[in-house]
C-alpha cells in the first residue's frame, strides 16, 4: 500500500503507478495533454484497480462510439482486481463501471459517496462534476463541489470546480472570487479562466471579458483539445457581444476549429460558433462542410443528447440529407429504449428538438416552431452550460420573429437587454422585433440605443 500525492491510500506497491496516478490526477484537473501517463501506470502494475479504473475513464472522455470498448479491459481490470482494495478504490471502479454500461445515476452517486466519505479524492468530484453537467444538474455540481471543498481548499483546482458550480447557479459574484482565487494560486487555472468567462458574458462584461481572457491565454497552450479550443469559442463569444463578428470568424479559422477534428468537444464548438454567427447574420462559406466531414461518422453513437442536436444541425446545415435521415432514425430508435432519466431527457426533449433543428436548418421556420414549442424551455435537461445552451434560446427567438411572433420575441429580448444592458447587438434584435410588431417608434428608440453603445 502507498500514497498518492493527495495522501490518499493506493493498492499497489509499485512507485510508477503511484507517480501515474499523480500525473494522470494532475493532468486531468488541469485540462493537461499528458492524462495518458495513467497507461503507465498500468504497465507498471497491471493489477491495479485504481489505475486500470482510470485508464478505463481516459477512453471515456473520447465521447465516441469506441470509447466503451477500448475503455472495457482496463475496466475489467479494475472489476478483478477489487478484492483486497480501500473502499475508496472500489467506489472509484464502480463509478466508472455504471459510466461504461451507461447509469449515470449510479455513477454520479458513487461520486457522492465518496466526496462524503473521502473528500481528499478531488479527481472523483471533477468526475462527478462531469456527470452532472452532461444532465444539466447545476446544484448537483456545485453541492460536490462544496461537499468537498474545505479537504482541498489548498489545490486551486478545488477552487476552480466550485466556481463552475457557482456560476452555473447564478451565484455570480461568488463564483468570480472563487475562480479569481484559483488563478492567484496558480496562474494557469483554464477552467477558473473559464469560470470569470461565464460570470462576465452572463453579466455583458463584454470588453473585461476580452481582456481577461487574453491576458491568461497564453497559458493555455499546454492544455488539451477541449480546453484550449472551449477558451478561445468563450473569447469569440465575447467579440460576437461587441459587434465584432469578423474576429469571432478570425477565431473560428485559428483558434476553435482545427486542433482535434475528431474529437466531440473540438467539434460542438466550432458547430455552435458557426450556428450563432448565422443567427447574427454573418456568411460562414463553406465551412459547414469540413466540420461535417468529421461528424458524419457519428450518426449513430447517442452519446449525450446535447451532443447529439449540433451534430444533427451541423450535418443539416452542410446538407448531408441522407445522413439526417439516418440519425433521426438512429435517435428515435435509441430513445425508444432508453430507460429512466436518460430516456425523458432523450424522448421528451432532445428528439423534438432535433427535429425542430433540422427543420431551421433546412429554412422551414414553421415547422421548426411546431417541434420547438413545446421543448425550447426544457433545454436545461439535455445538460451542457448556460452559455452554451444560449444558441438554443437565440434561435427560439429567430423562429419567433420569422413565424410572426414578434411581440412575444421582444419580450424574451426585453428580459435579456435587462440582465445585460451594455451588450449591442441584441438591441439591434429588439428594434427588428418591435418593428416586426409594428411599433416603430420603439424599433427607432431602440436602434438608437444600440448605435450609441456599438460606437
Ligand atoms: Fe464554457
Amino acid at each position: 500500500m502507498l500514497q498518492d500525492a493527495q495522501g490518499l491510500d493506493v493498492s499497489t506497491n509499485s512507485p510508477e503507478t503511484v507517480a501515474a496516478i499523480d500525473t494522470f490526477v494532475d493532468q486531468f484537473l488541469g485540462y493537461g495533454l499528458h492524462a495518458d501517463a495513467i497507461l503507465k501506470g498500468v504497465e507498471a502494475d497491471p493489477d491495479c484497480a485504481i489505475a486500470n479504473a482510470y485508464a478505463a475513464a481516459l477512453y471515456m472522455f473520447l465521447e465516441n462510439a469506441e470509447a466503451p470498448q477500448l475503455a472495457r479491459p482496463y475496466l475489467e481490470k479494475a472489476l478483478a482486481g477489487c478484492d483486497d482494495v480501500t473502499e475508496r478504490e472500489r467506489m472509484n471502479v464502480e463509478a466508472v463501471a455504471a459510466w461504461v454500461d451507461g447509469r449515470f445515476d449510479d455513477a454520479i452517486r458513487c461520486h457522492e459517496e465518496i466526496a462524503e466519505h473521502c473528500p481528499r479524492d478531488i479527481c472523483s468530484v471533477k468526475f462527478g462534476q462531469y456527470h452532472l453537467f452532461n444532465r444539466g444538474d447545476s446544484e448537483g455540481m456545485l453541492r460536490l463541489a462544496e461537499m468537498t471543498f474545505m479537504a482541498n481548499d489548498d489545490n486551486p483546482y478545488m477552487h476552480g470546480m466550485l466556481a463552475f458550480g457557482l456560476e452555473q447557479c447564478h451565484r455570480l459574484d461568488e463564483a468570480e472570487a472563487a475562480a479569481r482565487t484559483a488563478t492567484e494560486m496558480q496562474r494557469r487555472e483554464p477552467w477558473a479562466h473559464h469560470a470569470v468567462a461565464h460570470v462576465m458574458i452572463t453579466q455583458g462584461r463584454t470588453d473585461e471579458g476580452i481582456a481577461w481572457m487574453e491576458s491568461l491565454s497564453d497559458t493555455w497552450e499546454d492544455c488539451n483539445s477541449f480546453m484550449i479550443t472551449h477558451n478561445w469559442w468563450h473569447l469569440a463569444l465575447f467579440y460576437m457581444d461587441k459587434g465584432v463578428n469578423a474576429k469571432a470568424l478570425e477565431l473560428y479559422d485559428s483558434r476553435v476549429w482545427g486542433v482535434w477534428k475528431e474529437y466531440s468537444q473540438d467539434q460542438i464548438g466550432a458547430i455552435s460558433l458557426l450556428w450563432r454567427l448565422e443567427l447574427a447574420g454573418c456568411d460562414v462559406g463553406d465551412r459547414w462542410q469540413d466540420v461535417a466531414d468529421y461528424v458524419q461518422v457519428r450518426t449513430k453513437e447517442h452519446i449525450e443528447p446535447f451532443l447529439d442536436l449540433q451534430y444533427i444541425y451541423c450535418l443539416a446545415r452542410a446538407g448531408r440529407a441522407d445522413k439526417v435521415d439516418e440519425m433521426l432514425t438512429s435517435m428515435r430508435t435509441f430513445a425508444g429504449g432508453a430507460s429512466s432519466f436518460v430516456a425523458t431527457a432523450w424522448r421528451e426533449v432532445a428528439l423534438p428538438a432535433a427535429e425542430g433543428f433540422v427543420a431551421y436548418a433546412n429554412g422551414d421556420i414553421a415547422a421548426a416552431r411546431h417541434k420547438l414549442e413545446s421543448v425550447h424551455n426544457r433545454m436545461q435537461e439535455i445538460g451542457g452550460s448556460h452559455a452554451q445552451r444560449d444558441l438554443f434560446d437565440q434561435t427560439w427567438i429567430n423562429v419567433l420573429m420569422r413565424t410572426g411572433s414578434c411581440g412575444e420575441a421582444a419580450a424574451i429580448l426585453e428580459d435579456r437587454i435587462a440582465f445585460r444592458p451594455s451588450v449591442a447587438p441584441p438591441y439591434e434584435q429588439l428594434a427588428d422585433a418591435y418593428a416586426g410588431a409594428g411599433d416603430a417608434a420603439k424599433a427607432e428608440a431602440v436602434r438608437a440605443r444600440a448605435a450609441e453603445l456599438a460606437a
